[in-house]
This record gives structure tokens, sequence and C-alpha cells, in this order.
């Protein structure tokens, strides 16, 4: 009689420990895949796209600009070159030079190629080509 009860509190206590475990790690679950939910139903990110949150002007351009930008292509005014930026933004100004790159102007593709960029990433890619200019 004895020894069955010590297995039964055993038992009970065995399934109690690993009835907690698996709570735990449903919990960490959820925690894990929240951030990709709140950012797929905000809608910032295509569908399979991995939650990295909002992309630096440095990713952008890396990504999508440099082709062009990194050594000046046709002409592209290149990367933290003032002799290349300063007369377009003397002569147009920021705003104007941004809306061309939304736009396109001359060799330069509208959006610079960048398929999945908000104008807000063209903004952060130029303010990251003009750094320190
Ligand atoms: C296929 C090559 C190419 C790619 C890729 C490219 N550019 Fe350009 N870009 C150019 C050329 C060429 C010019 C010069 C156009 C001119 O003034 O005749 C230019 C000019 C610009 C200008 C100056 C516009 C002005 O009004 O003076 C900005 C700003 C710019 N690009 C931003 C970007 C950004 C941001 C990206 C990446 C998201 C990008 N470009 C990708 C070729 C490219």
């Amino acid at each position: 009689m004895k020894v069955k009860a010590f297995l039964a509190v055993l038992a009970a206590s065995c399934c109690f420990i690993a009835g907690s475990f698996a709570q735990e790690s449903n919990d960490e679950l959820i925690e894990r895949i929240k951030p990709v939910g709140s950012v797929n139903v905000a809608g910032a990110a295509p569908a399979g796209a991995v939650a990295s949150g909002p992309r630096t002007g440095k990713e952008i351009y890396d990504g999508a600009c440099t082709a062009c930008h990194g050594v000046g292509v046709l002409g592209a005014p290149k990367l933290q070159n003032a002799a290349d930026w300063q007369p377009r933004l003397d002569e147009k100004g920021f705003d104007q030079v941004w809306k061309n790159a939304i736009s396109g102007i001359n060799a330069m593709p509208a959006m610079g190629t960048c398929g999945d960029c908000t104008e807000d990433d063209i903004k952060a890619a130029i303010e990251y080509m003009i750094e320190g200019i």
C-alpha cells in the first residue's frame, strides 16, 4: 500500500512538472512569434519576410543603390562625394532631389530599382549617401 501511494505521488508530481514545462514552452513560442505577427498585421513586411524592423539608409543603399552610386555609373553622384552631391543640393534642394529619386531622372531609374522601398526608405538612402559631405 505504502509503495503504491508513493508511486501515485511520484506520478502526480512528474506530470505536474512536465505540465509546467509544456506551459512554459508554449509561452515562449507565443513570445517568439509575436513580433512577426504584429509586423504582418501592420502590413509593413511583405508576406513571408522575416521581421527585421525598419531598414537603415545604409542597408537600402547597399541593397539597391550601390551598383550605380558606388562608382558613379552613367554619371550617378557617388557615395558621400561632396563634389558630386553639393551642386545638386544647392541647385534643387533636398526635397526636389528626393522627388527625382522617387520618380526617376535621366538614367536614374524610379525608386532606384528598389521595388519594396517606401518613399521614406529612399529618403533614408539619400541621407546616407550625402552623410558627412
Ligand atoms: C541603374 C543605376 C542607378 C541605380 C540602381 C540608382 N541610381 Fe540614383 N542615379 C543614377 C544616375 C545615373 C543618376 C544621375 C541622374 C542625372 O542627374 O542625370 C542618379 C541620381 C540620383 C539622385 C540625384 C537626383 C537629382 O535630382 O539630382 C538621387 C537622390 C539618387 N540617384 C538616389 C538613388 C537611390 C536612393 C538609389 C537606391 C534606392 C539609387 N539612386 C539607385 C543611377 C542609379
